[in-house]
């Protein structure tokens, strides 16, 4: 679907880091990628951690979300924003997706806010930005907190401005597969000193600094940190990363042009205000072809991935709400394959397997 980018800086690096013996969580990488990752995106902190996934609980813990809490989240999104909701003892309470761009939708957070809401959680699907001007509006209007997933768009931007720079902390994932990659690892981002201090406690065991090598602690905290090694691999890979943003950006627009003869496919979308970095291409068909289409790729050695599944449809989420878009988008979209390497060919041999297939 989207392979690795690996060359031989990222061998440089962790040749480095084994030869000197920094393989843990010390060692100068971790420092370096989170002060080049962080500038980046354009935020003052960045706070490494060991997945995608710990960085959004690491967040939620450290913005006070607790047992008791709601906090709003797209239903069409990864079972990780999920997941870390729940460690935490809050309520995950779904909010439906935009039809036309597929993130969450600003008017349906709007409606679910309740007293017991302590973050909005915003997803920037596939690789396209929510539209984030009313999501701040709302949020700032009620004094909420709001934390932005970007673990599929690195680099994507929002009228301009980097996704990952307006939440009170933003949580990335450099899972093998994401634009970027330390083969598991995450960050979050935040501008503000306080929270940045309180996720750097709390992802090491809860060890405040006036404690360190004193084995005493007044918390809770978590193992989350990111290895010397991982950050080595990331420290390497942000070098590619304009490159590997301009590759999937070519290679949407050549999935867009060819696709243009097909009515039965309704293309990746990016609004006028966004930079889609289209981690994943990503296709809707019409209702009833999905199952052929995907069938046929396979047989054809071409893989895809089915749209997530409505988390608020999971058995162990279910609250009986009902999500129109993230039903529909939800069981129409497919994720094409989206390679950096992926040549004019095989884009077109992905096109045609798709436009084979007919009612
Ligand atoms: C939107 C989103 N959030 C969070 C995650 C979790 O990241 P990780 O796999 O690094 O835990 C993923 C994917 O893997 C994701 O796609």
């Amino acid at each position: 679907m989207s392979e690795p980018y690996i060359g031989k800086e990222e061998l440089e690096n962790v040749s480095e880091a084994l030869r000197t013996g920094w393989i843990s969580s010390n060692g100068h990488f971790i420092k370096d990628f989170e002060s080049a990752f962080s500038k980046y995106i354009g935020t003052k902190h960045g706070v490494a951690v060991y997945n995608g996934t710990v960085a959004i609980h690491l967040a939620l813990v450290a913005l006070g979300v607790k047992k008791g809490d709601e906090v709003i989240l797209p239903s069409l999104t990864s079972i990780a924003c999920a997941n870390a909701i729940a460690y935490t003892g809050a309520k995950p309470v779904f909010a439906d997706s935009d039809r036309e761009y597929w993130c969450v939708s600003p008017e349906d957070i709007k409606k679910r806010i309740s007293k017991r809401t302590k973050a909005i959680m915003v997803v920037h699907i596939y690789g396209h930005p929510c539209d984030m001007d009313p999501i701040m509006e709302i949020a700032d209007e009620k004094g909420i907190p709001v934390v932005e997933d970007c673990a599929e768009a690195h680099g994507g931007e929002y009228k301009g401005r980097k996704v990952g720079s307006f939440g009170a902390i933003n949580c990335f994932s450099f899972y093998g597969n994401k634009i970027i990659t330390t083969g598991e690892g995450g960050m979050c981002l935040t501008d503000d000193d306080e929270l940045a201090e309180r996720m750097m406690i709390l992802k090491n065991q809860g060890t405040k600094p006036e404690f360190r090598n004193k084995y005493y602690y007044d918390m809770v905290g978590f193992n989350y940190r990111m290895t010397n090694v991982q950050a080595a691999i990331g420290l390497a890979q942000m070098d590619k990363l304009d490159y590997l943003i301009k590759q999937k950006r070519r290679i949407a627009a050549e999935y867009n042009s060819r696709f243009k003869a097909n009515n039965d496919v309704t293309t990746a979308p990016e609004m006028p205000w966004a930079k889609n970095v289209y981690w994943y291409y990503s296709i809707l068909v019409r209702k009833g072809l999905r199952d052929r289409t995907m069938q046929t790729l396979e047989k054809q050695g071409i893989e895809s991935r089915p749209f997530f599944y409505p988390i608020h449809m999971l058995p162990h989420f279910k609250t009986g709400v009902k999500l129109k878009n993230a039903e529909l988008l939800g069981f129409a979209g497919i994720n094409l394959p989206s390679g950096p390497q992926l040549t004019s060919h095989d884009i077109g041999r992905v096109v045609d397997a798709v436009s084979s297939i007919r009612d």
